[in-house]
């Protein structure tokens, strides 16, 4: 079958590569209708993530059709439309029972390599390195879902596949970071990014009662988006004070919940955009935090920051004395989709929750490179590009 696959820092091609099988009786081997490139790609292909190998499948947003069940599935079977959860989880252990999917303790059969690096190994997720499983990605004609009863969910008839395919990644990861970050009805939440991640983290926010939401980029037709299919409010912060516009904007006191939806590479105006640049480049830190410290600045005494954007190391010039001094609550995750993912399936239904917006670009696999690129650079507008491995995906 044909694949998009890493070959090293900024480069993918596409390439034939074995066709999935079933491995384990609860597998799944899903047609791939729809699969989107989401920021989290672009910080594998910006060589940031540890343990990627030549060859290997990107992608892990994706839903599509049954092809084949292990003997073991009970919920599926062939010809079913799912969606699948871009993290891999048993359902069975501790942090599955938990609700705490993505740090399942069996979806990752490679833990060593994030136990050294962070004390802990996390669960597995699909085309996302050999540090979270090995997994082979979505971007291909075929690929092996584990964990089937657990991870792939039926899409309502009445949702089209465009808006279904965002029920994997880019919606769950916002419904984890407002939810998890309490957010309250009556709140002001401030989300930076208006990529899908930051765009679902609004609409989870204003669908947990949020009163206000103001969703921070400086991309003009990312905050055009929000205004129009979110319904959120949008700072540009390259033509204000991040900080002093969302202090006015709440009587002096900031936001409630801070949510950050940026990640490792983050951009900035600010002279210290250099600085974090060439220490990035130069692996003295991994990561830029620009608009974690941003977050932590604006958001109000006692309030709570999320970071939804994916940080894989160290940083420096973090302000933990005004995460102290303020009292502030700081927490992250990696998106527990399983949990999340019926609420949005039904919002999806019922057209609380849209997202067709966010497949600004629909290309065949064979233009991954092509799609890549677009993304990267944001150019035409890019929002998410969205490959269709075998001619597919139902129109809207
Ligand atoms: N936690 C999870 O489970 C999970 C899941 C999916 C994605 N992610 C992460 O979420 C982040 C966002 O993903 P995405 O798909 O929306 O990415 P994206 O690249 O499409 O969007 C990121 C946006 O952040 C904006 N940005 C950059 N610097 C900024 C700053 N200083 N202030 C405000 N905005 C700034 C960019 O202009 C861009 O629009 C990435 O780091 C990705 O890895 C996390
Ligand atoms: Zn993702
Ligand atoms: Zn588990």
């Amino acid at each position: 079958m044909k694949a998009i696959t890493w070959r090293g820092v900024n480069k993918t091609a596409v390439e034939t590569v074995d066709d999935p099988r079933i491995l384990n009786s609860h597998d799944i081997i899903l047609e791939v209708g729809l699969t989107a490139t989401c920021g989290s790609d672009l910080h594998l292909l910006g060589g940031y993530i540890p343990a990627m190998r030549a060859g290997d499948v990107l992608g892990h947003e994706f839903m599509g059709t049954v092809a084949e069940v292990g003997s073991g599935v009970r919920k599926h079977k062939v010809g079913d439309r799912v969606v699948v959860c871009s993290f891999i989880s048993c359902g069975r252990c501790w942090y599955c029972r938990n609700e705490l999917w993505s740090l399942c303790d069996n979806g990752n059969p490679n833990p060593a390599i994030t136990e050294g690096l962070w004390g802990s190994g996390v669960g597995g997720c699909y085309g996302y390195s050999h540090a979270l499983g090995g997994f082979a990605g979505s971007h291909a004609n075929h690929v092996r879902v584990p964990y089937a009863d657990q991870g792939a969910f039926a899409i309502p008839d009445e949702v089209p596949d465009v808006r279904a395919l965002f029920a994997s990644d880019a919606a769950p990861t916002g419904w984890t970071g407002a939810h998890q970050a309490e957010v309250q009805p009556g709140d002001v939440v401030a989300v930076w990014g208006a990529g899908g991640v930051g765009q679902m983290a609004a609409r989870a926010s204003m669908l947990l009662g949020a009163e206000r939401v103001v969703v921070i980029d400086r991309f003009e037709n990312r905050l055009a988006q929000v205004a129009q299919h979110i319904g959120a409010e949008t700072l540009d912060y390259t033509q204000t004070s991040v900080v002093a516009e969302l202090k006015e904007l709440t009587g002096g006191r900031g936001p409630d919940v801070c949510i950050e939806a940026v990640g490792m590479e983050a951009h900035s105006n600010d002279p210290s955009f250099l600085y974090d640049q060439v220490k990035q480049q130069l692996r003295l830190q991994t990561d830029r935090p620009t608009a974690v410290r941003e977050a932590i600045y604006a958001c109000r005494k006692g309030g709570t920051v999320f970071t939804l954007g994916v940080f894989a190391g160290l940083v420096d010039k973090f302000p933990l004395g005004a995460v102290m001094n303020k009292s502030l609550t700081l927490r992250g995750a990696q998106q527990h989709g399983h949990r999340y993912i019926p609420r949005i399936l039904e919002g999806m239904r019922t057209g609380e929750i849209r997202t067709e917006h966010l497949a600004t670009h629909t290309l065949p696999l064979e233009e991954g490179p092509k799609g890549y690129d677009l993304f990267k650079s944001k150019e035409d507008g890019c929002v998410r590009a969205v490959f269709q491995p075998n001619g597919g995906g139902r129109p809207s």
